[in-house]
């Protein structure tokens, strides 16, 4: 994007440019012409004394420009950033790209699992390539921010984009999609309202018609840190020892396989996130599954337990205004449906695009903030471990 602006006309004499960060006020050039190229947040300032006097002598003109310009904005245009996320979404790269077109900022991907990444960021110390770290899941953004891989940032586009309870308050990671945590069941062996709420699945009406997901799962913490912030430490730990009580298999590794024995009646109810089920009932992972995904229904509680994929600028990184940059793009009104719906998660804010989930309807977000969620994740994992959830 190259703007020129003039102001006010020349009088005499020669020019000089200067590459500036901030437009210095028109002072003693008031009476000469002053161009301002902008590139992002790179500026020439550029001061004629004088208008070219032919034709020829402005195509020079224009030509030295450019080439001054080139000079100043190269910075800019050859920026690199790193970025460790635990997304792995083809649709992610196409936003890098387009964020990479908008600001000349290249991104270099690395992708791997989560807790891998956290690993190899804190190996890496100051020499880390790394400039963003995106995650999913608060409990392990928290746990990020606690090994101090962040830096704060403090944008006011992010605290705009970003709803104050889906980041962390001192600026060190960002919430970018949210996903909900819910009861999925199979409306052919229990009714609606006996999965109404997260309560209601330790009710013993529900005994070995239970499915749940092991306790390593950082989905399954945050959900009980959720559980601890709304009741407190004796109601969460009658709750799980209730719905271990009604368990109908031993703890699965994984959500997709327990919505399928949700789908198979090997369990009549589930807890498990939105976007395992959007996959499954959008086709992403086949006909088949696409099929089972048909006989499960998700019952939203009131309110519902809401996790985040995040993100921040690590303390490494050697270009922190250009990995703000990303994290402010990513959170922006052009790139937030595409972020979201690419792994069929909801945008930071609204129900967004995507059929599947318009055909979840509306929920009620519980108002407990990501931060306490993390701050509640090891008194949430001594609850499941002392209650007889594996
Ligand atoms: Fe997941």
């Amino acid at each position: 994007m190259l703007e020129i602006q003039f102001d006010p006309l020349p009088t005499a004499g020669d020019f000089f440019a200067r590459c500036v960060t901030s437009i210095p006020p028109a002072g003693r050039h008031s009476s000469l012409l002053r161009i301002i190229l902008k590139t992002g947040k790179k500026r020439l300032l550029f001061i004629l004394n004088k208008l070219p006097a032919s034709k020829a002598a402005a195509s020079a003109l224009v030509l030295a420009l450019g080439a001054l310009l080139g000079a100043c904005g190269a910075p800019e245009t050859t920026t690199q950033i790193g970025v460790y996320s635990g997304r792995h979404y083809n649709t992610d790269k196409e936003l890098y790209t387009r964020f990479t077109e908008a600001t000349g900022i290249q991104v270099k991907l690395l992708e791997a699992k989560d807790d891998a990444l956290i690993e190899r960021l804190n190996t890496e110390g100051e020499n880390s390539p790394a400039d963003v770290l995106i995650l999913a899941d608060v409990a392990r953004l928290d746990r990020a921010a606690g090994m101090n891989l962040f830096q704060t940032v403090d944008s006011d586009a992010l605290n705009q984009a970003v709803p104050s309870d889906l980041r962390d308050s001192s600026g060190r990671w960002f919430g970018l999609t949210r996903r909900l945590r819910a009861p999925m069941f199979n409306a052919d062996l229990v009714s609606a309202e006996q999965v109404s709420s997260y309560e209601a699945l330790a009710d013993p009406s529900l005994k070995g018609k239970l499915c749940l997901r092991n306790r390593r799962s950082v989905y399954n913490q945050s959900l009980v840190a959720f559980m601890l912030d709304e009741q407190g430490q004796g109601a969460t730990e009658d709750w799980i020892k209730g719905m271990v009580n009604n368990l109908a298999e031993p703890v699965f590794s994984s959500d997709t396989p327990m919505i399928r024995a949700v789908a198979q009646g090997q369990c009549a109810v589930a807890l498990a996130n939105s976007y395992y089920l959007g996959r499954m009932q959008a086709g992403d992972k086949g006909e088949a599954d696409q099929n089972l995904a048909g006989k499960v229904t998700v019952r939203w509680p009131d309110p519902v337990h809401v996790n985040i994929t995040g993100g921040g600028v690590t303390r490494a990184s050697r270009n922190p205004e250009a990995a703000q940059r990303l994290l402010e793009f990513l959170s922006s009104d052009q790139a937030q449906g595409g972020y979201a719906a690419a792994n069929h998660e909801y945008p930071l804010m609204g129900i967004g695009e995507d059929p599947v989930l318009q055909a979840w309807g509306p929920f009620q977000q519980a108002k407990v903030s990501a931060e306490r969620l993390g701050e509640l994740n090891a008194q949430a994992i001594e609850l499941m471990a002392a209650n007889g959830w594996q």
